[in-house]
């Protein structure tokens, strides 16, 4: 019997591609170009993607045999998920997968911003022994403000009440137990937390609601000196407020995985030693692709098996 196809537009982990293999035919296209897509998309009965491919209704309408469009990772914003419902085709992602990843490299930004590491790398292999332009602040007993209490947010939280840090949480969509679960205070508006908060990081998704959130009027109101960290998506701090923040110095770093344009090139923000940037990463562990390389190929088999998937 014929087996079914799958395109794999963007990288995934090796043991996801194998374990596809073990019941379809894969076509591993990582960085295909969206026009071959458009043209060949009609030959497959799944496609897997992670955050680049645009899944709207033009491709949508072209992909006769899709099933499936599995989201090899958590955020589905590039993935018009009403089209696919509407012309019966399943969305399945990861949203476990690679939380912890994107937990710990939230961490990392937040700790190498604070602490200038990057900067002071770069001047110390380019030759120049020198500590005055580096000193950093601590996290002890200083408050971090959490916007988006969910998988991510949580786990920051926790990690951060280790470095004895006073954690204030503004997520209005989850119940008073959460808070008091992952040792969070409350606050009952964005205004409330950016207001009290050393360190702001967010980790809503992004959609209309949360788009530029954090914005010129947000940040007006922040302590002199806020530092923030978004590795959660590009333009929930809207990048034009935080450049004039940086400029003002009321920002004094950033650590940003995500941007508005991606892949971001030449932002504006690069131009700050304060700023510490990478090039979303936030899941890019050996341990996070795996999981979510098998999680995705195993969701996608059962799919075009007929069988059971928790789908969107
Ligand atoms: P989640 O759905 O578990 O949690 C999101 C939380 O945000 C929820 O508790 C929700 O109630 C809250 N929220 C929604 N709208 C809000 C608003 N307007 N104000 C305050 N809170 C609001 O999501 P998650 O798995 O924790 O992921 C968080 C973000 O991290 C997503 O944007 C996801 O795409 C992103 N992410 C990024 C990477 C990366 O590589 N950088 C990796 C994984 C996830
Ligand atoms: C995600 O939402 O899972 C992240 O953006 C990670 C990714 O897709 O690489």
């Amino acid at each position: 019997m014929e087996r079914k196809k799958v395109i794999v537009s963007e990288r995934i982990a090796d043991e996801g591609i194998e374990l596809l293999k073990t019941e379809l035919e894969v076509d591993y296209r990582d960085g295909i170009s969206r026009e071959e897509l458009l043209e060949i998309i009609d030959q497959y009965d799944a496609l897997i993607v992670r955050s680049v491919t645009q899944v709207d209704e033009e491709l949508i309408r072209r992909a006769k045999r899709l099933k499936i469009v599995g989201r090899a990772g958590n955020g589905i914003d590039n993935i018009d998920v009403d089209v696919c419902t509407r012309y019966g085709v399943i969305v399945a992602n990861t949203p476990d997968s690679n939380t912890i990843s994107a937990a710990e490299q939230t961490i990392s930004l937040l700790l190498s911003s604070i602490r200038n590491t990057a900067w002071a790398s770069e001047y110390l292999k380019g030759g120049t022994w020198d500590r005055k332009p580096f000193r950093g602040v601590e996290l002890y007993g200083k408050t971090v403000g959490i916007v988006g209490l969910g998988r991510i947010g949580s786990m920051v939280a926790t990690r951060l009440k280790a470095f004895n840090m006073r954690v204030i949480a503004y997520d209005p969509y989850i119940s008073d137990e959460r808070f008091t679960r992952f040792g969070a205070e409350k606050m009952e508006s964005l205004e409330e937390l950016v207001k009290e908060a050393d360190f702001i990081t967010v980790h809503t998704p992004r959609n209309e609601e949360t788009m530029h959130m954090i914005d010129e009027r947000i940040l007006g109101l922040a302590k002199e000196g806020v530092r923030v960290v978004n590795c959660a998506r590009g333009g929930i701090i809207k990048e034009e407020a935080l450049l004039k923040g940086l400029e003002s110095k009321k920002v004094l770093s950033a650590g940003l995985d995500v941007f508005e344009k991606e892949p971001a090139i030449d932002n504006p923000l690069f131009q700050f030693k304060s700023v510490v940037v990478t090039p979303h990463l936030g899941a890019d562990t050996f341990e996070a692709q795996k999981r979510v390389g098998e999680n995705i190929a195993e969701q996608v088999i059962k799919a075009l098996k007929g069988e059971i998937v928790p789908n969107l």
